[in-house]
């Protein structure tokens, strides 16, 4: 036997033993998004390298180590989008969604990053992400973070905690960033190597880091929070008052400030501890310079995007109850006969009760074998359909889960008695 090829380390198959999860999950989050007016976009998996270059910032670690980047045939660099705002951003410049217009939009699908595989973080990974176009006042974050709040309670995800912080104003943040900067050179003998790194490129990003040894050092460092402009202190008030008022608890974290460079002012991450070290399950914020960044006209911006992996990963673990997907009847055929017979009856039924799920025995074998198939595919009825059934046009039921016995039916008559005994 050849040897067997296996997928690409860090990109699963999602099998069908899961697959009822994310069903699940993408549609409760979906009717949710519609009952807000969002509207569904489609963008292409793959563009042009330069695009998430200039968005998600040439110095982030995104860009710089994780992307999936080759030439094409004609040597055009491409680059397998690591998230979705970039590719959103630019199709709705492109298709003129845009300019004086107020658009909320979703998406979902997979996105790719090279990153050192491990549970909950993989290199090819599923979001489902929002972004409204034309607001910019507080007003749409909250609407946005609140609307991420009844996506938990709908999924009865009780465990997620919301942070919360302020970015500022680009000019806020980059006065700031000049005292962060001189606050950490007065420490260059407490950085670590990737700190130093970042000193100059991106020194808001050491705020985040994990190493122990810097943790001392970071709580002494001017807060962002302290430096904020007038405009963007009021906006994070409001936000705050807003939730607060929907009932929806958060935890200002000054030191969330997002792996993305095209953030300003919100900022939010939905957190779990029950996923280890991954455990952000949504992230998002304001990014009122992007568009201009990327070509458009200047354009205010809010949006957030979901790891489908990590929220059906807490699904799996809360065990919760997914919507029953085993087939209503498994219809037994004997006979060549029968087989046609119940081929033409079972396309009946379908067209009669589109929610019957019906599931034909295919391959012929022994009753005895069909009923086995039957049992295992843990329908409630079973159908029989044998010779002297054929003749008489009638089929026989027989309940699979309960005691009760069989029931002699007119083929005519199927469809009244299964809607009664299913409660279609
Ligand atoms: P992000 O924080 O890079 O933001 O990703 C959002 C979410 O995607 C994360 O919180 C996590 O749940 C999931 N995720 C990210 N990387 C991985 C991975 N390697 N494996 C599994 N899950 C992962 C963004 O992507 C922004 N575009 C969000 C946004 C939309 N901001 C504004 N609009």
């Amino acid at each position: 036997m050849a040897k067997a090829i296996q997928a690409i380390r860090g990109m699963n198959d999602i099998l069908p033993d899961h697959i009822g999860f994310w069903q699940h999950l993408e549609n409760t989050v979906r009717t949710i998004l519609t009952a807000y007016g969002y509207q569904e976009i489609r963008m292409p998996i793959m563009e042009k390298t330069e695009l998430f270059a200039r968005s998600i910032g040439e110095v982030t670690d995104i860009v710089e180590k994780e992307m999936y980047t080759f030439a094409d045939r004609n040597g055009d660099s491409l680059t397998l989008r690591p998230e979705g705002t970039a590719g959103c951003v630019r199709a709705g410049i492109e298709n003129g969604l845009m300019y004086n217009q107020i658009q909320r939009l979703w998406y979902t699908g997979p996105m790719f990053r090279h990153e050192r595989p491990q549970k909950g973080r993989y290199r090819q990974f599923h979001q489902i992400g929002a972004e409204v176009f034309g607001l910019n006042g507080p007003d749409i974050d909250a609407e946005m973070i609140v609307m991420t709040a009844r996506f938990w309670r709908a999924l009865q995800l009780p465990e997620v905690e919301l942070q919360l912080n302020t970015l500022g104003s680009n000019e806020a943040r980059a006065q700031y960033r000049d005292q962060l900067v001189a606050y950490l050179s007065d420490h260059m003998d407490q950085l670590d190597e990737d700190s130093r790194r970042r000193l100059n490129s991106n020194p808001l990003r050491i705020l985040d880091s994990k190493n122990p040894d810097m943790q001392t050092l970071i709580a002494g460092a001017p807060q962002l929070l302290d430096h904020l402009d007038s405009e963007s202190a009021d906006h994070f008030e409001l936000l705050k008052q807003r939730l607060t008022q929907a009932g929806v608890a958060f935890q200002v974290n000054p030191r969330l400030v997002r792996g993305l460079d095209y953030y300003n002012r919100t900022v939010f991450e939905w957190v779990t501890t029950q996923l280890g070290a991954q455990g952000t399950v949504c992230a998002g914020g304001r990014y009122d310079g992007l568009v201009e960044q990327i070509g458009g006209r200047a354009t205010p911006a809010v949006g957030f995007a979901m790891g489908i992996e990590r929220l059906v990963e807490l699904l799996v673990q809360a065990q919760v109850g997914l919507p029953d997907s085993a087939p209503h009847v498994y219809f037994i055929m004997a006979g060549a006969e029968a087989e046609q017979q119940g081929f033409l009856l079972a396309e009946r039924l379908r067209d009669e009760l589109p929610q019957l799920r019906v599931l034909n025995h295919c391959g012929g074998g022994s009753i005895k074998n069909q009923f086995k198939k039957a049992d295992k595919s843990a329908a409630q009825l079973a159908l029989v359909l044998g010779e002297s059934e054929c003749q008489q046009q009638q089929v026989q039921v027989k309940y699979l889960r309960e005691e009760r016995p069989q029931q002699t039916v007119a083929q005519t008559e199927l469809v009244t008695v299964l809607k009664t005994v299913l409660a279609l």
